[in-house]
């Protein structure tokens, strides 16, 4: 196996769009900072690149929602999530944001660099554009029937019902999930990236050097390069995102996932910008990316294709994806507030930072989805952290200050069971070292929880106590064996469990560790007097949890919190085409619901000219008492429509919020009917 010099360890940018959740945590940065944690204990030169991705339409989207600005939304949301990792000791080198100077120019050079070689092949074609909203639609929010399972609301890439993979136009019935307008096809001219010519390298390097990556990496990747790859458009009509640097692309940005995985490029500028390219472009530099299975195609196939197309850069050694974390049998997800948000765990369990490190390591979703449950949250805090781990820590230290007032003994003769004991650590060391480095986290954790359980088997098998009072030397023995594994535990877990092992190298007395002396025979050595013991872990009582889930289920009973917002202005329409309508005052002399429908009333008006009928969606406003007798403002010369069996002739004139409330228009005072408005 090749010996690397450093190590460039990267996570996926979290959009910052929301804040983060249990699901990005297991999936992502768990694995990851256990991962670097251990290379630094190891003395390994690391750097872990973290930062926020920004750009994309579902920012631009939530923005006009809330009725601010995209920036705003991603200032709130980076330093929401930029807290929560650093609150989890996800130790990252730098956590930094795509919205940056240093990211616009890295990845605006980099899309130029390609651009002036001719990578790109330019493309006109006919997309959906909202013209309500003004914008063309990505192809998310273009909703629709699926034509091939009838789902009223497939969207424009995929329908969620059949899973059919489809394109906005087969769509049957689009309309805008903006505005809900119907969009119309225009020309719009974009940047590809040609994919297809990189196919034969693509297979050669992931099909055949990197048969190692997991099994779901390797799969997936295997999956898309046999279905044949296609040019990707790499910039998209929008603005709000990394201009496109070309003469008359003015209104048009980078693909985020064009822009995104340069960050973890720029990111390193940033924190490295004099020895940045040592880290980006030798060949003795692992580059290593983390992150959750929806990103496999944009981190194996297109990023490589793009740093290939680039030249000078080294290319991903390894690509880790985890699947994906369910919770409490269901799907994680933020539209259903679905999810346990890091923020708030925090609050609800302050102090218990690594319970929740280690339940996600634990069950990581590393080669299937994988259920988190509040219950099992409990289990595995009340029968392993505290039972196995606090206790054998506890019991360890206890015994020292009992008999030896805290010092640690030293050793008489050992047996041959304590040399079997002992001899165990080494082997613990070894299986966790293939564990972490083959990116198995949950059985590198169970290696560990391994030395917690042999010092808890030594100290019942030896029972120490039962000898003291002989005053045994064997009891010097024993405790000094079980301070040991105490030690080595100091050690194995620290990647895992940052805050905890803190705390017991405090109570060893140990100063700086590494992964060196784990195993060896004098970890002791530096060690003076053990301080008083504390508890590493406490019991969570049935009470914490059922408020947990109660919580939950409340969460995602209440409605979404993003307020209605105007819908912007119309396309322009000439004074012509103003004149074109028939507005007139009109008087409203008979109304009345229409039967089996609670929005429409039949109303009959006398307009000056004639006494016609007319059909209006308003009766959640008004009663059939309220609107008799009102003056109001006719669109006369509507196409007649027969709406419910009834000739409706002109439209009522109605003022309507965001919030669905309408209100009818009327002249200041009243007049006569048939008055022409213009
Ligand atoms: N923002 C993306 C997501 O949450 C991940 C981007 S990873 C990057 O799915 F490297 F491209 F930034
Ligand atoms: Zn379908």
């Amino acid at each position: 196996m090749k010996q690397y010099k450093r190590y460039l360890v990267t996570s996926a940018l979290p959009y910052a769009n929301g804040p983060v959740h249990i699901g990005h945590l297991a999936g992502v940065y768990v694995p990851a900072d256990i991962y670097v944690r251990y290379l630094r204990l190891r003395g390994r030169e690391v750097k872990f690149i973290g930062g926020s991705d920004e750009h994309g339409v579902p920012i631009t989207i939530k923005a006009r929602k809330e009725g601010v600005t995209p920036q705003d939304i991603v200032d709130k949301y980076h330093l929401i999530i930029k807290d929560s990792f650093e609150r989890f000791g996800i130790s990252f080198d730098i956590y930094s944001r795509t919205s940056s100077k240093i990211h616009h120019q890295t990845a605006s050079d980099f899309f130029r660099k390609l651009y002036d070689e001719g990578v790109f092949v330019e493309k006109t074609t006919a997309q959906y554009y909202d013209e309500e909203a003004g914008q063309f639609l990505a192809d998310r929010y273009i909703v629709g029937t699926c034509p091939t399972c009838g789902n009223d609301n497939a969207y424009g890439d995929q329908c969620e019902k059949c899973g059919s993979t489809l394109s906005p136009t087969e769509l049957i019935n689009p309309h805008s999930a903006i505005s809900g307008s119907k969009p119309v096809l225009r020309d719009t001219t974009h940047w590809y990236l040609p994919l297809d010519r990189y196919e034969p390298w693509l297979r050669q390097w992931i099909l055949e050097e990197h048969r190692e990556w997991k099994p779901n990496v390797y799969g997936q990747c295997k999956s898309w390069l046999d279905g044949g790859l296609q040019p990707r458009a790499v910039s998209r009509d929008l603005d709000w995102g990394v201009p496109v640097p070309v003469d008359g692309a003015k209104g048009k940005v980078l693909y985020v996932w064009f822009d995104a995985p340069i960050g973890y490029l720029s990111n390193t500028i940033e924190l490295l910008p004099d020895e940045w390219e040592m880290w980006w472009k030798d060949e003795d530099t692992k580059m290593v990316h983390f992150i959750g299975k929806d990103n496999i195609v944009f981190h194996c196939i297109v990023f490589p294709a793009m740093l290939k197309a680039h030249g000078g850069f080294i290319l991903p050694e390894n690509v880790p994806a985890n699947e994906f974390l369910n919770l409490e049998n269901d799907k994680i997800s933020t539209s259903r507030n679905w999810a346990v948000w890091l923020h708030e765990y925090l609050d609800e369990f302050p102090g218990k930072e690594d319970v929740l490190r280690y339940v996600l390591c634990a069950n990581a979703p590393e080669t299937k989805d994988n259920d988190f449950t509040w219950t099992d949250f409990q289990t595995r805090n009340n029968s392993e952290l505290v039972a196995i781990l606090g206790n054998f820590v506890n019991r360890a230290l206890m015994l020292a200050h009992k008999y030896f007032d805290g010092h640690v003994p030293p050793i008489h003769t050992l047996t041959d069971y304590d040399e079997a004991t002992l001899n165990e650590i080494p082997v613990i060391k070894q299986s966790m070292e293939n564990n972490i480095e083959t990116y198995h986290f949950r059985d590198a954790l169970k290696d560990a929880m391994n030395l917690a359980r042999l010092g808890n088997k030594y100290i019942s098998d030896t029972e120490p106590w039962k000898l003291a009072a002989s005053q045994s030397p064997r009891v010097a023995t024993i405790i000094h064996v079980a301070i040991r594994i105490c030690a080595n535990i100091a050690i194995a877990f620290e990647p895992f469990l940052p805050f905890t092992m803190q705390k017991l190298r405090y109570m060893l007395g140990m100063n700086a560790v590494s992964w060196d002396t784990f195993g060896q025979p004098d970890i002791l050595a530096g060690i003076r007097r053990l301080k008083e013991p504390q508890l590493l872990f406490d019991k969570i009582e049935d009470a914490d949890i059922d408020r947990q889930k109660a919580r939950l289920q409340a969460a995602a009973a209440a409605p979404p919190p993003s307020l209605p917002s105007l819908p912007p202005q119309k396309e322009p329409c000439t004074y012509d085409d103003f004149m074109k309508t028939d507005i007139r005052t009109a008087t409203v002399i008979k109304a009345e619901r229409v039967p089996k429908t609670d929005r429409l009333l039949k109303l009959t008006v006398d307009t000056g000219l004639d006494t016609r009928t007319v059909v209006s969606g308003i009766a959640q406003y008004y009663t059939p008492e309220a609107i008799y007798g009102k003056q109001i403002c006719l669109l006369a010369n509507l196409e007649p429509r027969t709406i419910k069996g009834i000739k409706s002739q002109g439209m009522i004139l109605m003022a309507q919020q965001p919030d669905g409330t309408m209100r009818i228009i009327q002249p200041e005072e009243r007049m006569e009917n048939g008055a022409i408005i213009s």
